[in-house]
């Protein structure tokens, strides 16, 4: 099956564009499986909550997870977001998956980074195995990689391929995701954020490098640290032991 990512720079607070320009990047593709950035449409760096509860959207009602519903269908390809969910006064940094036929399921993230613990809800919810059809993914985000035991779980919960929407400010996590794969036997996608944002009085600088891994620990595609686009690789997901 193809799988990949898409790694772009999105723009803080313009979710139109950033949803039309992941849209137009991912259309003929001809992908199965595809992997976006974590927040990839409103940006990552919030100032308080009420600006980020003005950005949230609930799911599956709001425009980002429809939109993101209709390229599934129209593309015929499974895409994983992230995403920020709001539901009643708490807002989650939410990942989805959608499938062609418009099944989605929701991770909520569990181990916050940083300031997002100021404005971010922690996830409430099991971590979740998905049968695809072709494979069976599990969802993380982003600083769920220094925990090894979500992939654990996932892996334990029957991951073939785990699915890793990523704003990654840190330089370890790309090869902390070898080391992921090659203990549990899984593939991994992240689907890192390039650009910088500052907001507030605080700058972030985002490591892109988005890649995919293979249970072996092998790279089987990556991007460097500012390129934008979509990355797509062949694999079989029955090779994750
Ligand atoms: C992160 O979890 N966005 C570093």
């Amino acid at each position: 099956m193809k799988v990949g990512f898409l790694q772009f720079s999105p723009l803080w607070g313009r979710k139109d564009d950033n949803v039309e320009r992941a849209i137009r990047s991912i259309r003929g593709a001809k992908a199965d499986l595809l992997v976006l950035p974590e927040l990839f449409s409103t940006g990552y760096l919030f100032e308080n909550g009420e600006e980020l509860k003005r950005s949230a959207e609930i799911i599956p009602e709001g425009p980002t997870f429809l939109r993101l519903a209709d390229l599934a269908a129209e593309e015929k390809v499974n895409l994983v977001f992230g995403m920020a969910e709001r539901d009643g006064e708490s807002v989650y940094n939410s990942s989805v998956l959608v499938t062609p036929e418009g099944d989605f399921w929701v991770y909520r993230k569990l181990h916050l980074f940083d300031r997002e613990k100021l404005w971010f809800t922690p996830g409430d919810k099991e971590l979740e195995v998905i049968d695809i059809g072709r494979t069976r993914v599990g969802m993380m985000l982003c600083f769920d990689w220094i925990f090894p035991e979500v992939a654990r779980i996932l892996t334990l919960k029957g991951a073939q391929i785990i699915c890793h929407p990523s704003n990654l400010v840190l330089a370890y996590c790309q090869s902390a995701m070898i080391t992921r794969c090659l203990e549990n036997g899984v593939f991994a996608i992240t689907a890192n954020r390039t650009g910088r944002e500052e907001r507030g009085g605080v700058k972030l600088t985002f490591t892109g490098k988005s890649q995919v891994v293979a249970p072996r620990g092998e790279i089987l595609s990556q991007a460097n640290e500012t390129d934008e686009g979509v990355w797509t690789v062949d694999l079989d997901p029955d090779l994750a032991l």
